[in-house]
């Protein structure tokens, strides 16, 4: 059942490309446009929509902060993100023109359950991103886009996530197809380009050997430290998560432009960082930014650990290992960043003896609050 893996997170992470694949499936007609006729929301209230809320907890919660991202940019429309638990005990400015998305793997849970509801009598409109057919999230709200990763087994998420933002890409490129707005490509191209990331995930799979060794070299560590900046900061955070669930090591990730405002005190001599390195066509400069900030922490000390776009001289000088990613452009990157984290987490789990696929104190899905 395992699929000649070890353990299912293993199997899972494996199952990426097809989870990216499926998700993508019979969502373009034969000139690449996107038909959602699974979105069952008038047009015109779709028009209507002045504000994007997303709803959802942890991992889900991720794949949210990254959809901000391309959401914003491609819509125009605002997002905010908010975890489900807060969003319901909250009075949120949310009427008949606020799109609520949630997001859930299982579609069971609780608090993002509740969210929907809390939403719901506000009168908005709701739409669930979700990965399990028929559960109570989709059912309870008004349209429903799958998430096509397959069953999910290992407590902590993989392929759901990456599902999870490939699916919220797929609706932020329709609501703009259907907004009329234009920001440089067309939904055409960047689907075209969407596909083509199982592939890459595929190439990026066959090279985490290193990765592997760098985790069983670091069984022994307290503490890991992940920064990411943009689309790269909710990677940062879903890193830290990774880590926190399956090998019980304190974990934090951080804004790459937060350092000086606080977390860089915490710098001291062989304190691993993980670096998510902004593509070099990244706008506003920003992939400089973070080589700087990968020079600062390493002069403190740091052990840099930084994911890179193949074919990235600039952070070799700085890094103590350098983690190769394929090239993407910048809001596709989330989609293969992620998975170093991923397979690290793994590893050192499995180099501390740990239950990788049933972590201690945790369930798969979170039914109460
Ligand atoms: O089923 P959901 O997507 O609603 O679950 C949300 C979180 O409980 C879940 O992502 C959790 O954070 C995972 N264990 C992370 O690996």
């Amino acid at each position: 059942e395992k699929g000649g893996y070890d353990t299912f997170m293993e199997k899972e992470i494996h199952e990426q490309p097809r989870a990216v694949a499926d998700t993508l499936l019979g969502r373009t007609d034969a000139d690449g446009d996107l038909v959602l006729d699974e979105l069952h929301i008038p047009v015109e209230d779709l028009r209507a929509v002045t504000k994007i809320v997303i709803v959802a907890c942890g991992t889900a919660s991720y794949a949210g902060m990254v959809a901000k991202y391309a959401i914003e940019r491609w819509t125009r429309i605002p997002v905010e993100v908010e975890l489900a638990h807060e969003f319901r005990y909250r009075d949120p400015v949310v009427d008949e023109r606020t799109l609520v998305v949630s997001i859930s793997q299982s579609g069971e849970t609780m608090d993002t359950l509740m969210a929907v509801r809390h939403a719901k009598e506000l009168g908005a409109r709701t739409v669930s991103i979700c990965n399990t057919h028929g559960s109570t999230i989709p059912r309870e709200s008004d349209a429903v886009l799958y998430t096509h990763a397959g069953p999910e087994i290992a407590v902590a998420s993989t392929k759901a996530f990456l599902a999870q933002i490939t699916a919220s890409y797929i609706l932020g490129l329709y609501l703009s197809a259907l907004r009329g707005e234009s920001y440089g490509r067309s939904a055409a191209e960047v689907m075209a380009e969407l596909q083509g990331i199982p592939d890459h995930i595929e190439a990026l799979l066959g090279t985490m050997d290193r990765v592997e060794e760098i985790a069983h070299f670091m069984a022994d560590s307290r503490s890991v430290l992940f920064l990411g900046r943009h689309v790269g900061y909710p990677v940062a955070m879903e890193g830290a998560l990774k880590l926190k669930e399956l090998a019980y090591i304190h974990a934090e990730g951080f804004a790459a432009g937060e350092l000086k405002h606080g977390p860089i005190a915490l710098i001291e001599p062989g304190q691993p960082v993980f670096i998510v390195v902004p593509s070099p066509d990244s706008e506003h400069g920003l992939h400089g930014k973070v080589v700087s900030n990968i020079q600062e922490i390493r002069a403190r000390g740091a052990r840099t650990l930084v994911i890179a776009e193949e074919g990235d001289e600039d952070v070799v000088p700085f890094a103590d290992e350098v983690i190769r990613v394929p090239r993407t452009s910048p809001l596709l990157a989330p989609l293969l960043t992620v998975v170093p984290l991923q397979v690290f987490a793994l590893h050192l789990s499995t180099a501390k003896g740990l239950d990788v696929d049933q972590p201690r104190n945790l369930a798969k899905s979170v039914t109460v609050e």
